[in-house]
């Protein structure tokens, strides 16, 4: 089987040595581990002991503050594909099924999205009380794997259940886990359904972002584009439930929910995400391609000693938009954008011809438009020029989105 990740919560008990056999053999498989020692586990076994076998940090406190700022406990909940509980003592059973968490491993397992699985531990006589009776199976009720724990002579001479089942019998149970599918109540909390609209159904392109052109390691040619109006696009259109690919340069902005993100940093990047995402419906290129690069160099340039500059030979990147807009794989729609600073309407006009787009988004880009909260745009489609207010940038992007729902439902 693939190597999986184990979080390891080793509770208190006699039994808690065994999970030193348990990481070998874990380990062994090729499996990573990582160990949560409780405090009463910690009597029975040092961190130290689990530290080394596992190769990896022992957590032991909820509030260590250095271990919360290099993984926090929800995070360190959610790394790992199984939990396993061993020894799974009766006070730790009787917690996890009450959903309790005062402590850094019953809230581990309070707030992990991943499947559980307990390996029980305890004299016979608490793991036939009804008391754990009852909370073995509210566990099971909830989607916890609770193994039935060996028969034999216990640790404190009496005969039952209660044994902490044989090493290589947990191993053959945690694969087992590690091959089924999550349960669904985990996958519910993932996220929220997409939304249904005019637009489900249909796979859209959306590029946005500067490109960055690299000089040298450490120096590039770019431009004042923030992704707003591109980022706000996909956002909208995947609102009204497109399937979307964004690729984006580089920006500092979140991803829009329910948008799959490609980032990029060149222009000859971005033209390969984008033939790699076609076929698509619609194509809406936002992006501020930088139309040239340079022979990147290796390492640093250095300043010359007679202050000579370095020349720089600019190569053209190719033009994106106008390659999906004659490739054999185009989209019904493709819509580009014309930034100017001049005679903004009859540019966009020769860009819709140059290029063989079907829209021109046209902004005049002389003011604080790029980086800026608000774009006044013009529509260029063949039949006209149609002159949009000035909107904030995702008011524009809603009424752009509303647009292409109506293009490619009169075309379908
Ligand atoms: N575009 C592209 N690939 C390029 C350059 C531009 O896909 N290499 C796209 C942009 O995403 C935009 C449209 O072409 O949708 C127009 O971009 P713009 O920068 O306004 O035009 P350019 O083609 O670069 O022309 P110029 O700079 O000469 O105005």
């Amino acid at each position: 089987m693939d190597r999986k990740r184990i979080l390891l919560i080793v509770g208190g008990g006699i039994a808690a040595y065994k999970a030193c056999e348990l990481i070998r053999l874990l380990k062994k498989r090729g499996h990573t581990v990582r160990c949560v020692l409780t405090p009463a586990g910690a009597e029975f076994i040092t961190p130290m002991t689990l530290a080394a076998l596992s190769e990896q940090p022992v957590h032991t406190s909820l509030f260590d503050l250095k271990d919360e700022s290099e993984m926090g406990h929800i995070e360190l909940s959610r790394e790992a594909d199984l939990v396993v509980v061993c020894p799974g003592t009766a006070n730790l059973i009787a917690r996890m099924a009450n959903g309790l968490c005062d402590d850094l491993a019953t809230t581990l397992l309070l707030a992990t999205d991943k499947p559980i699985l307990v390996a029980p531990a305890m004299n016979v006589r608490m793991w036939q009380h009804p008391a754990t009776r009852r909370n073995v199976a509210r566990l099971r009720a909830d989607d916890t794997v609770v193994m039935e724990p060996d028969e034999g002579i216990m640790a404190c001479g009496e005969f039952g259940p209660g044994r902490l089942p044989e090493s290589s019998v947990i191993v053959e149970a945690i694969e087992r886990e590690l091959a089924r599918p999550i349960p669904a109540r985990l996958l519910g909390v993932v996220a929220p359904p997409p939304p249904q609209g005019p637009l489900t159904g249909k796979r859209i392109l959306v590029t946005a972002g500067p490109t960055h052109e690299p000089i040298d390691p450490v120096r590039y040619i770019a431009n004042r584009s923030s992704g707003k109006q591109g980022f706000a696009i996909a956002g909208a259109l995947a609102q009204l439930g497109a399937d979307v690919t964004l690729v984006a340069g580089p920006v500092t902005l979140a991803t829009p929910p329910g948008v799959t993100r490609i980032d990029i940093e060149t222009a000859r990047e971005m033209a390969a995400a984008v033939e790699n995402a076609l076929p698509a419906d619609a194509a809406v290129m936002v992006a501020a391609v930088a139309d040239w690069h340079v022979d990147a160099a290796a390492t640093k340039i250095k300043k010359r000693a007679d202050g000579t500059p370095p020349a720089l030979a600019l190569v053209q990147n190719p033009d994106i938009l106008a390659t999906v807009a004659h490739s054999a794989r185009r989209p019904r729609l493709v819509i580009g954008f014309a930034a100017e600073t001049n005679d903004v309407i009859a540019h966009a006009r020769a860009k819709l011809t140059s290029k063989g787009c079907d829209w021109i988004v046209a902004n005049d880009v002389s003011g604080d438009v790029m980086g800026g909260d608000r774009n006044s745009i013009h529509l260029v489609t063949t039949t006209g020029v149609e002159d949009w207010p000035e909107l904030p940038k995702d008011q524009v992007a809603e009424r752009l989105a509303q647009r292409i729902a109506q293009a490619l439902t009169e075309q379908a």
